[in-house]
């Protein structure tokens, strides 16, 4: 910690307002969280723009998941602040976050293989029939979830997917991503956070991500990237929140930076 730190722990959070005046949607502010004698968080503090797409970069066990588990509601941080909107929250659980309207594509867990894909982008909120069929019998709409998610995955420019009712165990890995990054914009969300959305894709495959996580930002949703793929993350992103030693060791945009400049900073080699 620095001096200017510890006597600050107290105060009012000072404005954090980026270069045209705007408010961050999301933030974070000196986020401790320890397990054990691990930290896995050293005071992190992290601000998302609206309309932005915000990466998150750094070396294994510099904390990113943990930051991520903290904005998301997967974890409790010991110490720290986080805002959504202006408004402190206190996310207990991942469904506090989610019905906040944080939606995380956490990697690996993201689709139900069996279900379609109309299910699968309503799975945990099915939309029951009107009337008894629906209140009593527990009836789902399956026609309106089709017409909906046929709606959905045209808003985002997702063409690869034409059949709603094909199973997700039938499609390739970036169509399955596809559908989980769906599934996070369509209910709504204000932030959707991915992590590592390209890790397991083909070249192709993972510029149809690319291309979606900019249709999110096109759509007004900003988006927090986790991802090890330099040439991904320059890509897309507007910042990049460089993650060293369980706190932000600086925030660089593809213009001001390089990618072997944003390595030296991630490795400490240098301070940005
Ligand atoms: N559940 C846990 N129990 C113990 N240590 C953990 C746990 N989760 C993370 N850590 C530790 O916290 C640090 C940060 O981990 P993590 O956030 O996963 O880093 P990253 O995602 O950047 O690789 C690491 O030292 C890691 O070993
Ligand atoms: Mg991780």
């Amino acid at each position: 910690m620095t001096p200017n730190d510890a006597t600050a722990t107290t105060a009012a959070p000072a404005p954090v307002t980026s270069a045209d005046g705007r408010e961050p949607i999301l933030r974070a502010r000196r986020l401790v969280k320890t397990y054990g004698r691990v930290v896995g968080l050293d005071g992190a503090s992290l601000e998302l723009y609206p309309g932005e797409v915000l990466a998150v970069i750094g070396d294994n066990g510099a904390g990113k998941s943990t930051l991520i588990k903290c904005l998301t509601g997967a974890e409790i941080p010991d110490e720290g602040e986080i805002w959504l909107e202006g408004r402190p929250v206190h996310f207990k659980r991942p469904q506090d976050a989610r019905a906040a309207g944080i939606e995380t594509v956490y990697q690996g867990l993201a689709v139900s293989p069996a279900l379609d894909i109309a299910s699968n982008l309503f799975l945990g909120r099915e939309v029951r029939r009107k009337g008894v069929l629906g209140s009593v019998f527990r009836m789902v709409d399956q026609k309106g979830m089709r017409q909906r998610a046929r709606d959905e995955l045209n808003a985002l420019g997702i063409s690869t997917l034409q059949d709603v009712t094909v199973a997700v165990e039938n499609l390739s890995g970036g169509q399955r991503q596809a559908v989980a990054v769906a599934r996070a914009a369509a209910f709504g969300s204000k932030v959707v956070v991915l992590d590592e959305p390209t890790a397991a894709l083909g070249v192709r495959e993972s510029n149809q991500v690319l291309e979606l996580i900019m249709s999110l930002r096109d759509r007004g949703i900003p988006v927090i990237l986790i991802s090890h793929n330099m040439p991904h993350v320059f890509e897309v992103a507007d910042r990049i929140h460089v993650q060293r030693l369980g706190k932000r060791a600086a925030t660089i945009t593809p213009q001001s930076h390089s990618m072997t400049d944003a390595v030296a900073i991630m490795t400490g080699a240098s301070a940005g």
